[in-house]
């Protein structure tokens, strides 16, 4: 069907999922989520990536598969259990796994050192968003999912969206777009 990237997927994605699926991790990206990130990753030769939260590697995958030879990504989880999926399936001298909380890693971080962010745990989102976005290079992008109504989203919910939404379409240094795409992206470019 057209839209449907997942028979695109890089190798590692399948059993990923397969393993993801297994442990009953109930937050996993969409493969067309996967898929643009890749697109993304692609369009920064030599960039510095950040994915903040691995989760079991499924985006971390496609972002992966992005990279040229220059490029490096950083992907942060506090959950051991989680990200050991990815360091196992994802073994490449250009990604380096931090098991650490984000929010630690996202204040102890030179500021303007990545070209892209894939935030997508609560810190780097709804906790600690003007730092991560300090993080970004002019011309980096901030990219995040799940901006459409969620079946496991917990009560209250929208209204932090909405409040994240309105945050980042008044940010003087940011150029934001919303896409209806997968879960419902935002894709931020930095001035
Ligand atoms: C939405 S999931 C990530 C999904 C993953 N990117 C994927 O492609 O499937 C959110 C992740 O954030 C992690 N997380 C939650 N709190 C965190 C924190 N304070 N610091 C770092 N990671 C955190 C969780 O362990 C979980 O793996």
């Amino acid at each position: 069907m057209f839209g449907d990237n997942a028979h695109a997927a890089p190798p590692a994605w399948a059993a990923i999922q397969a393993r993801t699926a297994a442990l009953g991790f109930d937050m996993p990206s969409e493969a067309n989520t996967g898929a643009l990130l890749r697109l993304l990753a692609a369009s920064k030769p030599g960039g510095w990536l950040l994915e903040l939260g691995t989760g079991t590697g499924l985006a971390t995958t496609w972002l992966l598969a992005g990279l040229d030879a220059g490029a490096r990504l950083v992907s942060v989880d506090v959950d051991a259990v989680v990200q050991d999926v990815a360091r196992e399936h994802l073994k490449n001298e250009r990604l380096r796994f931090v098991l650490a909380d984000g929010l630690d890693y996202v204040r102890s971080a030179p500021p303007a050192s990545f070209d892209l962010i894939f935030a997508d745990a609560w810190p780097g989102k709804y906790e600690a968003l003007d730092q991560t976005l300090a993080l970004l290079k002019r011309g980096g992008l901030y990219v995040i999912d799940d901006m459409l109504p969620q079946p496991n989203w917990p009560e209250g919910h929208q209204a932090r969206v909405d409040a994240l939404v309105e945050r980042l379409d008044n940010h003087p240094d940011l150029v934001v777009t919303r896409i209806a795409w997968a879960s419902g992206l935002i894709i931020a470019a930095r001035r």
